[in-house]
């Protein structure tokens, strides 16, 4: 398991970097965007935004024209390649820096979606936790948590992908940028959400676990 310390410092040199990894995730993203509803949001934040890819093609393709997003990164170098991106969208988008620790400084139950594409997988298990708390108390009801994360194989190649994966995360977490293969679903009781979609998406041998968790009221 990386620290944020160590997280923070493997991102802010990848950078850019990270885009050359979207053969591996856009089948997984494509997914999620089928059964997110994006068009039916107003107030999107996303955690871990990276490069601010994802955020892009939302605000072009999907998001309602009026829809604001917010992105958080806790790597600067993240949060500027993100803003640069995002320029053009003026106030609509914004992308703020910020600590280790899950936590969304929103108004409770102001948020419509809640994303967050290949960054729990890295978080530790107490983060994650923390995640599903900080979601629990912004999303309003019948949000929707859009999850995509390294998850476990469940065909011959990508169980052996992810074995070797495993192996190389064991000798260094640096070295796959701290990732290791997850599953939430135990992370999401079902006296708060309901599972509207749950599948693994397998690109190039890698396995990606799509979930979109819609939190229920009360
Ligand atoms: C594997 S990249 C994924 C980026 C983007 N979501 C994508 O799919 O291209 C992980 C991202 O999460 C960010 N990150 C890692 N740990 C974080 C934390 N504790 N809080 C916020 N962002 C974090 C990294 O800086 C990086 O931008």
């Amino acid at each position: 398991m990386l620290s944020h310390e160590a997280a923070r410092a493997f991102y802010d040199r990848l950078g850019a970097g990270q885009d050359t990894q979207r053969f591996f995730e856009d089948p997984a993203t494509r997914e999620l965007v089928k059964y997110a509803e994006f068009h039916r949001a107003e107030r999107v934040l996303e955690f871990g935004c990276g490069t601010g890819r994802f955020a892009r093609e939302l605000l072009t393709d999907h998001l309602p024209p009026g829809a604001c997003y917010q992105g958080l990164d806790q790597s600067s170098t993240m949060v500027r390649l993100a803003r640069e991106r995002l320029a053009s969208f003026g106030t609509r988008a914004t992308v703020e820096q910020c600590e280790g620790s899950p936590r969304f400084d929103v108004a409770p139950g102001s948020l419509d979606r809640i994303v967050s594409n290949y960054v729990l997988d890295l978080l530790s298990e107490n983060d994650m936790r923390l995640f599903v708390a900080q979601a629990e108390r912004a999303l309003a009801p019948e949000g929707r948590l859009c999850l995509v994360s390294l998850t476990r194989g469940t065909t011959l190649l990508s169980r052996l992908f992810i074995w070797g994966w495993e192996r190389i995360h064991a000798l260094s977490p640096r070295w796959v940028g701290g990732c290791r293969p997850i599953e939430i679903l135990d992370l999401l009781p079902d006296t708060r959400w309901r599972i509207e979609h749950l599948n693994v998406v397998t690109a190039l041998g890698m396995p990606s676990e799509v979930v979109v968790a819609v939190l229920l009221a009360g």
